[in-house]
């Protein structure tokens, strides 16, 4: 993959694509509130560094994922990057231009209005169909388009390097491109993961459900020697043994391939985890009723919203020795105080251990960042969280082999 440093970008205008998808808060609808910007900050070294090199940078990034894909959605409230570009501005210390749309009269507009070391970001580019679309001939016809506004293009949004998405694997092959430098930062973590990790290699899983999870544990089980396995998909795996699990989530069509993992676990001798205790609620709310209950003894009428006390002290037990760590995704419903208190154990379990620690996914990292904890306590805080995972399965991410990928012929390069 070639680098920012092989591009002459003076004067330039270099298409850049990042992952600035942020959680809002969207409590009061006309004044969005971002409540996790770790994304955005890990977006500013390639930005600063091609604005400092006098590129003219026009940023594409998605918010969301807009079900009506278009701006009609917007007017009614959808996910704008307005609020982003407002915040990409304060923390970059300088003007942001913002296009109303992506490829209409406005980003032309502010595309033709950028000077050297100008930055603008365009409209929430999933805000057209053709960006998702599952048509090579449509995403295509949409991506000549975007590229007509760059002269180079940056792959920089490590968070959607999994998308066959026009703006991550169609553009590069349409411009000279190259990987920006959080891209390579966590090809070159994920790589030490996937490569030769220090063993014991302990993966911690979490997040609502099983389905997204589980062809990376089948994967892991010829890598890790420990899997812990809480939050919301764990239910999965305790129904699968024969409890009783409330309302709790649950996947029941899945059970089949959890009792086949669980079960391909025990012949490689890979030591699966599970919860011990619960904390029971009465309903998903963030006042309401629990307790703790053993995870043998569930009641019917309740629902898990975290791990309990004796369960982290496991987890953190099984996590103490590792020389590897990789997390990924809450044990709980962490947004809400009452139910954090197994996530922020198992994040400080992670901090205390001696060895190279990951921590991917967007949940798992604005849950460290929501607790206050330091995130140079950590080996690597990834900003992909389904791209973390696919890249740990294995999988080819199509952002990747766009960008692996030789130029297009050098007649179409600027002249
Ligand atoms: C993420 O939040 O993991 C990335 O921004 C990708 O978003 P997506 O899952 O909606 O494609």
């Amino acid at each position: 993959m070639k680098t920012i440093e092989d591009l002459e970008v003076a004067g330039r205008r270099v298409l850049l694509r990042a992952d600035l998808n942020v959680p809002l808060d969207l409590t009061d609808p006309d004044n969005p509130r971002i409540t996790d910007d770790g994304r955005i900050r890990a977006s500013l070294p390639t930005i600063r560094k091609l604005a400092d090199r006098g590129a003219r940078v026009i940023i594409m990034a998605h918010l969301g994922r807009p079900k009506g894909a278009d701006y009609a959605e917007r007017a009614a409230g959808g996910p704008s990057l307005q609020p982003v570009a407002a915040r990409l501005g304060e923390l970059l210390g300088r003007p942001v231009a913002f296009a109303s749309d992506v490829v209409g009269e406005d980003a032309s507009r502010v595309v033709a209005g950028l000077a050297d070391s100008d930055v603008a970001l365009l409209e929430n580019v999933r805000f057209e169909p053709a960006e998702t679309s599952k048509d090579d001939a449509v995403r295509g016809e949409f991506a000549t388009q975007l590229a007509l506004f760059g002269e180079y293009y940056v792959g920089d949004g490590f968070g959607a390097v999994h998308r066959k998405h026009a703006s991550v694997y169609d553009v590069p092959q349409r411009l000279p491109h190259a990987a920006g430098d959080l891209v390579r930062a966590e090809v070159e973590v994920l790589g030490r993961l996937t490569s030769a990790p220090e063993r014991p290699y302990v993966v911690v899983l979490g997040g609502a459900k099983p389905s997204d999870k589980l062809a990376v544990i089948a994967n892991l089980l010829d890598r890790a020697d420990r899997v812990i396995l809480g939050g919301g998909m764990s239910y999965t795996f305790l129904a699968a043994q024969g409890y009783e699990v409330g309302h709790s989530l649950l996947e029941a069509d899945k059970i089949p391939e959890v009792t086949e993992i669980m079960a391909e676990a025990g012949r490689r001798g890979v030591e699966l985890v599970l919860p011990v205790d619960l904390v029971a609620a009465t309903h998903f709310a963030p006042d309401a009723d629990h307790e703790i209950v053993s995870a043998k003894d569930f009641p019917a009428d309740r629902e898990g919203l975290d791990i309990g006390p004796a369960t982290c002290e496991l987890f953190a037990e099984k996590i103490a020795d590792a020389r590897t760590v990789f997390w990924n995704g809450p044990m709980g419903v962490f947004e809400f105080p009452a139910f954090a208190v197994g996530t922020r154990a198992v994040a400080e379990a992670i901090i205390a251990v001696d060895g190279f620690t990951v921590v991917g996914g967007g949940d798992s990292a604005a849950a460290v960042r929501s607790f206050g904890l330091p995130e140079d306590a950590f080996g690597h805080i990834s900003t992909g969280g389904g791209a973390s995972l696919e890249y740990l399965e294995g999988r080819t991410l199509p952002g990747l082999v766009a960008l692996e990928a030789d130029d297009p012929s050098s007649t179409d390069a600027p002249a």
